[in-house]
Formats: C-alpha cells, structure tokens, sequence
C-alpha cells in the first residue's frame, strides 16, 4: 500500500515561532498518514521502501488560502492600479474569457502543475462566475492531486456587461454546480460570494441559507482598501461596519475565510476572534495593489486565526515560498509603522501561517502531526552559496527567500507522491 520512508533534514512548524528540526532523519509514512519521524529507523518500519534524500531539506508543503485562478493568465501583468480600478480593467476582463471551456482546461490544467511545482498541495479557490469552468477547474486539482475548496463566485452587481449574473441565474447555477460536485474526492466546493458590493441583499441571503443547510464553507474579501469600505459604507448604512454585511446573511462563521483584512479595527478584530473567521494575509497582492499593510502581529496576538494567502493576480507571484518571505517583509513595514512597538515575523512564524494555519482549516494539526495525511516536499539547495557552512535552521531560513533551480524534488499530497 502506500506505505513508505522518507529521509532528509526534517523541519517543520508545530507551533507559531518554534520549528522542530530533526537532521538525517526518518519520516515514516503509512496508508499515505504520517505514522512519526524518527532520528533512527526504528526496526517496525524498516521493512518499507527507503527513499533517502541525503542532504536535502524535507520541508512542509504550503496552504494557498486565497487565489484567483482564472486571474492566473494575466499575474504580473497590470500592476498600476488600486483595487476598485483595477478589478475593472484588469480582472473582470480575464475572467470574462473563462466562458470558454477550452481556455479555462488549458489555464487551469497549467495552474494545477504549477502549485505543485511551487510545493503548494493545499488551496482555497476562487473561480469565476462559470458553472462549467469551475468543474473543469475542480477536476484539474483533483487529476493533479491537490487537496482543497473551489468556489464558483457569486456576482450579481457591479460587475462587467459580460462578467455579471442575474440573481435568478446566480442562485439557479449556484445549486447546479453543487450538483455536480458530488463526484470529486478531494477538491469540495465552497460559497463565494465575491465581495459585498458584488452580491445584491437577496443573493447574499439566499448563500448565507445554504451555508447554514448544507454546511458549506465560505469564502469572501474584507476591509481590503479604503474606498471599498466606503463604498460598503453607502451600500449598507444599515451596517456598523463592513464584517456586518457578511453576518447579517449568516455568512459570519468558523468555517469562513476573509481576504485582507488590511484595515480591520479592533472592533472588526474582536468580530473575527469571536465567532472564529479565519484572515487570509495576502502580503504580495496588498503592497501591489496599494492596499496598505495588515496588522497580522495584533491580530495574532488578539487570537484572530491568521493564514496566508498569493492572492495572485493582486499577488503577483504563485509561489507560497514568495507570499512566506513577502509576509516578513510587510510586517517589518508595519513595525516602522507601528513606531516599533509590534514586534515583525520571523521567517519560522511566517512558515507557519503558510503551512500549519492553513491546515488547520482543513481539519490537520500543525506540524507533521502522526495520523495527518502527509502533506510535504524536499528542497535541494546543494548549489547555493554560503559563508560557512550553515545549520539546517539556516538553510530553511535561507530557502525562504532564496532557492536554486528546480529546488523542489519532490511533492506528497494527502499521502501521494505527486510530483518527482
Ligand atoms: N475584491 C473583490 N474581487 C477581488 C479580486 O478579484 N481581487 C482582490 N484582490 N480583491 C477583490
Ligand atoms: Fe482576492
């Protein structure tokens, strides 16, 4: 069966801040379930095939929680504009294009390799409004072997003339695209609505009920940039505050991802901490669309659940690797914002929010958890330069920000080698 070990310099992130590093050592894997690592091969699981990777690292393999897969085709391209004029411009256009089923198999058969390249085994995403385009993506992941949620998004206002729904069609291809995805093993889907000012009162009631019956997840955008806030503002006055569009629909769960979050006060702050919505940091995407840049160590601090997100195309990068590093860097920016009284991430902190907090929402513990299904990768960086010879923490320091070519060897998803 798929039982097997795999050796290398094991690092991993069982808490916020602290890795747990085991040097030349053994990680054994049984049914596809991590049964533990080992600095020596106990006898039990000597038997099982032996795959020994030297000298690499055997790292976690990272949690997309927020992408735009239809926005792939057009990532780096159109990075001149905040979000409400960019979304115009830019992204309704591409995602337009994904009423085309042959386009949308091409992108989406590419982008699905592409996360796995990228050591990325585990995604929340957002399609575009087509029913047809969002089973082809959902077969893609699930043929490539990826774990994780897609939604087909929810717009019934404020769109393009060829990017809108009418609430009667919104609703109607919402339930047949649930429907059909009763035959997918390992990618389920997910209510999107795209953000308030997409979604009419009567649609965003109609989801909030169907979240409610069937137990679905939910996935949205918050408090991204100031004039969508504003723009909630007039669009809801009934509304205290943007968070309260989504609550009032029973939107507001713990099994609820938020994007951004970049301009969330304490009240909003509090909101999410209580009734457990998790925060999905997209670093990248916030510095290139001028967003401004989100208080994820409060947030931390204030119990908020913090995972991370490339947001592509408003990141402008897909690999998990990057958005980690992109992490750091905002919040050293937010510490001299902040007159240096929050403290910034480390890069163990950042790998954490970008593996083991997003596992969480997919119900695994943090770290290599013994009985989760074994989510990793190896990483070579035998042919990087270095001072002195550095320690394994170093080296995973290092891959943080800086990896050679085709650094990452192999990729485990759910228990199978997926790539290498
Ligand atoms: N808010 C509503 N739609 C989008 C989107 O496509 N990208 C980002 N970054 N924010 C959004
Ligand atoms: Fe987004």
């Amino acid at each position: 069966m798929n039982s097997f070990v795999i050796k290398g310099n094991i690092v991993s992130a069982p808490t916020l801040g602290q890795l747990e590093v085991t040097p030349r050592g053994y990680l054994a894997v049984e049914e596809g379930r991590i049964a533990g690592i080992f600095p020596q091969l106990p006898e039990r699981y000597a038997p099982l095939p032996l795959e020994d990777y030297g000298d690499c690292l055997i790292l976690q393999s990272l949690c997309d929680m927020h992408m735009h897969a239809p926005q792939y085709p057009m990532m780096a391209v159109g990075t001149d504009l905040p979000l409400l004029a960019w979304l115009n411009r830019y992204a309704f256009p591409v995602e337009a294009r994904f009423a085309d089923p042959d386009f949308a198999r091409a992108i989406y058969r590419r982008l699905a390799h592409d996360f796995l390249e990228n050591g990325t085994t585990r995604v929340c995403l957002f399609s575009s409004l087509h029913t047809e385009a969002t089973l082809i993506l959902m077969e893609e992941l699930e043929a490539a072997g990826l774990v994780g949620y897609v939604g087909k998004v929810n717009m019934d206002r404020n769109g393009a003339p060829n990017l809108q729904e009418s609430t009667e069609g919104s609703m109607r291809d919402t339930l047949a695209w649930l429907d059909a995805c009763g035959r997918f093993s390992h990618i389920k889907p997910m209510l999107t609505p795209r953000f308030t000012p997409s979604c009419t009162d009567e649609l965003m009631a109609f989801l909030g009920r169907l979240a409610r019956e069937r137990k679905l997840p939910i996935q949205s955008h918050l408090s991204e940039n100031l004039q969508e806030i504003e723009w909630v503002r007039q669009l809801h006055p009934e509304c205290q505050q943007y968070w309260e569009s989504y609550a009032k629909f029973g939107l507001w769960t713990d099994r609820t991802l938020m994007a951004h979050c970049v301009h969330s006060d304490r009240r909003e702050r509090e909101a999410m901490a209580r009734s457990g919505v998790t925060m999905v940091h997209c670093a990248n995407s916030n510095n290139t669309l001028c967003s401004g840049v989100a208080p994820v160590r409060i947030m931390l601090q204030e119990g908020v659940s913090v995972a991370l997100g490339s947001d592509v195309a408003g990141g402008t990068q897909l690999s998990m690797f990057d958005v980690v590093a992109a992490t750091v860097r905002a919040s050293k920016t937010r510490r001299i914002q902040d007159s240096w009284e929050t403290d910034f991430l480390t890069e163990a902190e950042a790998w954490y929010l970008g593996t083991s907090a997003g596992a969480r929402f997919f119900g695994c513990a943090p770290g290599f958890a013994v009985g989760d299904p074994l989510h990793a990768l190896v990483l070579d960086d035998s042919q990087l330069l270095s001072p002195h010879p550095l320690d394994v923490e170093e080296r995973f320091q290092r891959a943080v920000y800086h990896r050679q070519r085709d650094a990452i060897r192999a990729v485990w998803s759910e228990g199978r080698k997926v790539l290498g």
